[in-house]
């Protein structure tokens, strides 16, 4: 679905997810971190606040973290969680899942994540990103996708589009994180994709109409039956069908 603004877009995946909670007040969310979904955040808050939406029996996983540093770094993304959305609605702090960026054992870790994503049978709306790369959470470019939670080692890309969080210095960027894998978004019932801005107009063409391929990780989201895009006019105005929702 396009949208004029980057507000409009924000507005329409808060009524999604408003309407998933009413549907299923358990409801298991997938959440994203970056400049993106930060208008979504503040109208879920809004909507908290003014509407009475509650969270408290909804579950959150949050898509990927990174390695080395501890949630109560204010860079991590657990403390970007905590400032724009945990700390000002109603969520049950046992019910908020995340990767913990200082797990020593690897394996252990992204185990450890995916059994308790099982335990609540799996997420019902994923809500993600796409990189200026065409990453999703963290699953950088490559010739291959890896499925589930696992390490990563972060693209340059990546680092430098990241340096806000560490006083604009990319060389303080994690090296690596954790961060679910496609299979793990793709199992969910359903995906919603925001993308805004001109700076994503040509990956978001890349993603939903060039080939499906690791390449662009993101373009593997079409694999998906209930897929479906939020962008504002300035990231859509790349794709050569204009009419977004004739391609979800
Ligand atoms: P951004 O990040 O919202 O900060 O552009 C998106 C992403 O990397 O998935």
């Amino acid at each position: 679905m396009a949208f004029v603004t980057e507000a409009d877009a924000a507005k329409a995946v808060a009524e999604k997810v408003a309407r998933s909670i009413h549907a299923k007040p358990d409801l298991v969310l997938a959440l994203p971190t970056g400049r993106t979904p930060l208008p979504l955040y503040r109208e879920l808050v809004r909507r908290h606040l003014s509407e009475g939406l509650s969270f408290k029996r909804v579950h959150t996983f949050n898509l990927d973290e990174f390695r080395g540093i501890g949630g109560d770094d204010p860079a991590s993304f657990r403390a970007y969680m905590d400032r724009h959305l945990f700390s000002k609605v109603d969520l049950d702090p046992a019910r908020i899942h995340f990767l913990d960026g200082l797990a020593e054992n690897v394996k252990q870790e992204c185990d450890r994540y995916e059994a308790e994503l099982r335990q609540v049978g799996g997420l019902d709306l994923a809500i993600v990103g796409i990189g200026g790369n065409g990453h999703v959470a963290f699953n950088e470019p490559g010739p291959a996708v890896v499925p589930w939670t696992h390490l990563v080692k972060l693209d340059r890309q990546t680092r430098i589009s990241n340096a806000p969080l560490f006083g604009d210095d990319p060389s303080r960027v994690p090296l690596e994180a954790f961060t679910m894998g496609l299979e793990t978004i793709l199992r969910a019932a359903e995906i919603a994709l925001i993308a805004t801005g001109s700076s994503k107009a040509e990956i978001l063409a890349q993603a939903l109409e060039a080939e499906i391929t690791p390449k662009i990780p993101a373009s593997l989201l079409r694999k998906h039956p209930r897929f479906s895009v939020y962008a504002d006019e300035a990231a859509c105005s790349k794709l050569e069908s204009r009419a977004l929702s004739v391609l979800i």
